[in-house]
């Protein structure tokens, strides 16, 4: 379904980067002392580009190979490297304790997934690392503006909680706002904002 999604030449989210992750990193000023960056369903790269511009060394993770091709396309007209790696989330088993940051933008995949995917994140977070999530909530469904149809592929704020509860939770908030993000995330959505400091290494 997603390789038959991006199989286009346009950007489906556009080219620009999810603006609560722009907002997030200018504020806790991530790009002062560059790291590691794993971007989790990052599929065309939007937000991995923007990432290695500020000189991140950036990995996407994603199911879709078409979606990665035209990440690493959109990486080269802007000068910049990123690393990708074909993956199913289901499965995917990331290094523990690395990364700087994680970023999982509309990163919407069936339950277990999700829950595993919120747990190799915080995994994969070093000490001091920070989980940058923006998703789709439950208030969604019905709104025709972008994303899941079903209740079960929505983020919920106590279950990143729950993820994160020996940790710092920065934000954590469900709003509605105006995306404009390519073709497919376009007017007034309901999402879950989520910002997380790891301060426990996992064993
Ligand atoms: C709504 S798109 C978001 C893409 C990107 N994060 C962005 O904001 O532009 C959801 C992405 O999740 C990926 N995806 C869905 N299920 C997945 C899975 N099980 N493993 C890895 N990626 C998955 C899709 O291929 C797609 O690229």
């Amino acid at each position: 379904m997603w390789d038959e999604r991006f199989d286009r030449e346009d950007y489906v989210y556009g080219e620009q980067p999810n603006t609560f992750l722009t907002e997030q990193w200018q504020q806790l000023e991530l790009a002062a002392n560059p790291g590691g960056v794993l971007c989790l369903a990052e599929g065309e790269g939007r937000n991995a580009v923007y990432l290695a511009t500020l000189g991140h060394d950036v990995i996407c993770v994603d199911l879709s190979e078409v979606g990665l091709k035209k990440a690493k396309l959109l990486a080269d007209k802007h000068g910049v490297i990123i690393n990708t790696e074909k993956a199913d989330l289901a499965t995917y088993e990331t290094k523990a304790n690395f990364y700087q940051a994680v970023v999982m933008i509309f990163a919407h995949t069936p339950p277990a997934i999700r829950r595993r995917s919120l747990n190799q994140a915080r995994k994969a977070l070093g000490r001091d690392g920070y989980l940058i999530l923006e998703g789709y909530s439950a208030a969604q469904i019905g709104r025709g503006t972008g994303g899941p149809v079903t209740t079960d592929m929505m983020f919920d704020e106590q279950e990143l909680r729950t993820v994160f509860a020996d940790d710092e939770i920065l934000v954590c908030r469900e709003i509605e706002r105006d995306i404009r993000e390519g073709a497919f995330h376009s007017g007034i959505g309901s999402v879950v904002q989520f910002v997380a400091r790891k301060t426990e290494p996992s064993s």
